[in-house]
């Protein structure tokens, strides 16, 4: 087991940008020390989960965030669950209505059932492939403004009168990523599970997915051990580690 220990933060702020991440992993390669982070005024090559775009204009936060966590790669999917529940926990102090803050499965945060902010991990093993050498954590968070998408329902704190300047959002974010990585190491996902649990969009309701299987039905009926969804369908209840949940954004 990794020992917890704070980490120290290097704040790499910059104007325009391809994309943070891209500048997170090239210090991860370069050798540079966990607790990196990067952040961009605006990006103009955004990048969001399944190869999409995320359009990036100025007013808005991103952030990536560089971390080598001493653990099997197989956690690292738990990530996007911590930057999810860090994220909620820095905009309940901030926002009018926090109750209308949600958790996407498997890595969006909501607000009022539409997308406020997307969440996107890239990861790389070292010499032993079972083993993480590092792991770039990306937020992506409506701050000003949104995507018009009818498909993709999106919000931003501005839309929802809360008026908070990126800048002002990024303290707060960084100190509960660094304290929910703290205790993710000391006590396992656990506790970020139960945290991401509480604020789930749709928990017990029927929901469609669509995943390598092809589209499917059921009761979202929680998360197992290592945040894969759990569906109650037709044929019981079964784990789906990977999928997107369709429909509206909630
Ligand atoms: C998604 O919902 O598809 C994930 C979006 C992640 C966007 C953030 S913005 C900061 C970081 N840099 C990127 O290019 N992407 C992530």
């Amino acid at each position: 087991m990794s020992a917890a220990l704070p980490l120290a933060v290097r704040l790499i702020a910059l104007d325009s940008v391809g994309s943070t991440n891209d500048e997170a992993k090239r210090l991860a390669v370069s050798g540079a020390a966990e607790g990196a982070v990067v952040t961009a005024r605006e990006q103009t090559q955004g990048r969001g989960r399944r190869g999409r775009a995320w359009t990036s204009p100025p007013g808005n936060l991103y952030l990536s965030l560089l971390l080598r966590p001493d653990v099997a790669m197989a956690r690292l999917p738990e990530l996007g669950f911590l930057a999810a529940v860090a994220l909620t926990d820095a905009l309940a102090l901030l926002v009018p209505a926090p109750g209308r803050l949600g958790h996407k499965w498997p890595n969006d945060v909501l607000l009022g059932g539409k997308k406020l902010a997307g969440i996107l991990v890239e990861t790389a093993t070292g010499a032993d492939p079972a083993r993480a050498a590092w792991a770039v954590i990306g937020l992506g968070i409506n701050v000003m403004h949104h995507p018009s998408d009818a498909d993709r329902p999106a919000t931003s704190l501005a839309a929802e009168g809360a008026s908070i300047e990126a800048a002002a959002l990024l303290p707060p974010l960084v100190v509960r990523l660094l304290a929910w990585r703290e205790r993710w190491l000391a006590e396992g996902f656990a506790p970020l599970r139960a945290a991401w649990l509480a604020r789930a969009a749709r928990l017990g309701e029927t929901i469609s997915l669509r995943g390598p299987a092809g589209a499917e039905s059921g009761v979202f009926a929680g998360l197992d051990e290592a945040g894969a969804l759990l569906l109650d369908g037709a044929s019981g209840v079964k784990r789906v580690p990977v999928a997107e949940v369709i429909g509206a954004a909630a």
